[in-house]
């Protein structure tokens, strides 16, 4: 007899192949007159509830609740306030219990209308309420039509770092609608390239080359530019979390100067916005591995002319306290014994793999806080 049954110890082993749902990702200027059709052909719902934050709301929510009301669905608008300090627990809490008042059936979808902020937050509702509904992604800023949007990462941010409870809950539809970016200012345009410049740093040298040869074109926001720079993004990430959903091992490429950017963000009160963090975060990276001996010489000053093409901050603002970005550095989720790991680039366009095969490399303390005093 098996010793561990003899103990009276019962064992059971439930494993079931985990694939991840099929995600439809539509890119279309004016695609959003297609929703009412695409969900029902991809996420057909008794109800829908339309999550945004109070400016895009004001903005878009009326359009969309509209477009899907003068079609026969049922739809709700909920909001909340905008910014990256209300993707917290407590608005999320907010967020759930006034989906639960509406009771809807485990049946309804959830639609994230907004940017990243939004995104994450309404997708952690839609993976939490009712042990997960179905939910649908409807970017408007550019960065979460080039990044966040796509991939299925939802998250809240906690005191001790962004993004430290959440999960990947997969939107069934991914709707881009570039008309969408007509009302964001500018600033909120470079903060999505900053995001696009990662995809080609880390993956497309030539897609680099192509958004900077197309800036101006991005910049008076001409249909056909957009949907290269968004539709090249999205092949990157794809292909990337295609290979890897759950992060096991390639799709850590993906955060490629965000252990820093996580840093800047935190130690600033979020006063930095993502985009621009990321941008920060890139060339202290790729400075950091040129220090290690991982990344070519030179590649921190190539991304600095990209970014800068793009009127992206490529050094630390004043004021930046660089021991406390270090620190937080060390709090980030992809701390691992100790040492903190870092997706890092051999050269722009290429990934850095370690010769035993990892996607992330240990930096020391030191050589972090080198890449950082360079960039004052
Ligand atoms: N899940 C992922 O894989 C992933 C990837 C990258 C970034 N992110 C997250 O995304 C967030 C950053 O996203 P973001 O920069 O889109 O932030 P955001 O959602 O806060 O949007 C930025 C601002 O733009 C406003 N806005 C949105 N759309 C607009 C429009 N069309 N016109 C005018 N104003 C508009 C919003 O109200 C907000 O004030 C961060 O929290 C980051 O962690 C997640
Ligand atoms: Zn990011």
């Amino acid at each position: 007899m098996d010793p561990v049954l003899r103990r009276g110890v019962a064992r059971f082993t439930l494993s079931a192949a985990r694939p991840i749902e099929p995600c439809h990702i539509v890119v279309h200027h004016g695609a959003v007159r297609d929703l009412p059709s695409l969900l029902d052909r991809y996420v057909a719902a008794p109800r829908y509830l339309v999550v945004a934050d109070d400016t895009v709301a004001g903005l878009h929510g009326k359009q969309v609740v509209s477009v899907l009301r003068d079609s026969g669905h049922v739809a709700s608008l909920l909001t909340f306030p905008p910014g990256e300090t209300n993707k917290t627990a407590t608005v999320w809490l907010g967020l759930v219990e006034r989906i639960a008042a509406l009771a809807p059936g485990r049946d309804a979808a959830l639609l994230a209308l907004g940017g990243g902020v939004t995104g994450d937050m309404a997708g952690f509702a839609a993976a939490t309420y009712a042990r997960g509904i179905s939910f649908v992604q409807i970017p408007t800023t550019l960065l979460a039509m080039v990044d966040a949007a796509i991939g299925g990462k939802t998250a809240i941010d906690l005191a001790a770092g962004k993004n430290l409870a959440g999960c990947f809950h997969q939107p069934r539809l991914v709707l881009v609608d570039a008309a969408f970016l007509d009302s964001l200012p500018e600033h909120g345009l470079r903060d999505g390239l900053a995001e696009a410049v990662k995809h080609g740093a880390i993956a497309d040298a030539a897609y680099l080359q192509d958004l900077e040869e197309s800036a101006p074109a991005i910049f008076q926001r001409e249909p056909a530019a957009l949907h290269r720079l968004i539709t090249g993004s999205i092949a990157v990430k794809t292909g990337i979390v295609q290979r890897d959903p759950m992060e096991s091992g390639e799709r850590a490429l993906l955060n490629f100067g965000h252990t820093v950017s996580h840093g800047i963000e935190l130690a600033t009160g979020y006063a930095v916005p993502h985009g621009a963090a990321v941008a920060m975060g890139m060339v202290a990276e790729a400075t950091a591995g040129e220090l290690a001996g991982v990344t070519a010489a030179h590649t921190a000053d190539r991304l600095r002319q990209t970014l800068a093409t793009f009127g992206l901050p490529h050094s630390l603002p004043p004021g930046v306290d660089r021991d406390r970005v270090l620190a937080a550095t060390r709090a980030d989720k992809k701390a691992r014994r100790g040492r903190v790991r870092y997706a890092l680039i051999r050269a722009v366009g290429q990934a850095a793999r370690t010769d035993d095969g990892s996607w992330t490399h240990p930096l020391s303390d030191d050589t972090v806080a080198r890449a950082l005093a360079r960039m004052a």
